[in-house]
């Protein structure tokens, strides 16, 4: 295993599995683990907002045994200039794990090179690992299965499409997402995706057509038009991404079966029709409570102290 969790794709199938079965365990017998990482403290630096990643994780270590320690934008003196490589190395001597939710990738991949303890990426600009773990624990849940399934992303391509389709690839879903042209991930991403996909032959589609995109999907899923950050962008997002709202009719158009996933925040009436994400077919809150046991594994798998 890796010292750090930070993209899904560093890791193996294999590996990837045996943290989602150890979250199912978690999730059926907590008490089990309820000292495994007892007198660890995990630092979760936020300088984004949060609600689910960062209640789960703070949660999720307590119930492990430890305790979590928050520090917000301004809390540390990271922000007053200290450099990530001076934080890193003081951080790991007192800590035994560090999550961190910011802007810049590099920032997280940086803090990472410099701590000689685990670092967890609770969303960056780029990806959201720990968000696409839980996903794979909630449709494996659902189906029973994840190979052979079909993944159906629609809206803005961004950090949560990403992860995404790097763990469809590694789990084995055919992963689609349906976008304008103009919000589809960048094409160096797509490029490296699609050489991941042959080798693992799974098929990935990039399209601007929902009627066509949608057919045969078993998972849709949604995000917001305008991530953490974007927030000036937010009217011109809406206009081009607009058309591109899961409404019934849209839903109509996967299987009979197919469910629909949101890693929430959602904004109800724009990138999703209120029947939707609240109707029969929502499995909203089976996947936030499943942030929980996915990185309650991967804080086990990084920080539990091999003897
Ligand atoms: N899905 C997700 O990461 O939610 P928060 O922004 O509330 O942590
Ligand atoms: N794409 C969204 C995900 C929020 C969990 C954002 O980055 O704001």
């Amino acid at each position: 295993m890796k010292k750090d969790f930070i993209a899904v794709i560093d890791y193996s199938s294999k590996e990837l599995t045996k943290i989602l079965d150890l979250a199912d365990d978690m999730k059926k017998h907590p008490k089990k683990y309820a000292k495994s990482l007892q007198g660890q403290t995990l630092g979760m630096i936020f300088t984004k907002n949060s609600t689910r990643t960062r209640v789960s994780f703070q949660t999720g270590i307590f119930q492990l045994g430890g305790q979590g320690l928050f520090f917000s934008a301004n809390d540390l003196q990271l922000s007053r200039g200290e450099t990530i490589y001076d934080t890193a190395k003081v951080l790991s001597r007192y800590l035994d794990g560090i999550m961190i939710r910011t802007f810049k990738h590099s920032d997280v991949t940086e803090l990472a090179q410099h701590a000689s303890i685990p670092v967890i990426n609770g969303l960056t600009d780029f990806n959201h690992p720990c968000q696409a773990m839980a996903d794979m624990m909630t449709i494996r849940e659902k189906f029973k299965k994840l190979k052979g399934l079909k993944l159906t992303y629609v809206g803005d391509g961004n950090n949560v499409t990403l992860s995404l389709m790097n763990a469809c690839i590694r789990f084995g879903l055919d992963f689609c997402s349906i976008s304008p042209k103009s919000h589809t991930l960048a094409s160096e991403l797509i490029a490296a995706g699609e050489k991941d996909a042959k080798s693992a032959k799974v098929k990935l589609t990039f399209t601007d057509n929902i009627a066509e995109g949608m057919k045969g999907s078993d998972i849709i899923y949604g995000d917001t038009f305008t991530s953490m950050g974007q927030e000036a962008e937010s009217a011109k997002r809406l206009q081009a991404l607009g058309p591109y709202k899961v409404t019934p009719e849209v839903m109509a158009m996967a299987n009979k079966k197919a469910v629909y996933m949101h890693c929430l925040p959602a904004h109800r009436g724009e990138e999703v029709a209120n029947e939707v994400i609240d109707g029969k077919q929502s499995i909203i809150f089976d996947q936030a409570e499943n942030r929980l046991h996915a990185q309650k594994a991967i804080m086990y798998t990084l920080m539990k102290k091999r003897k």
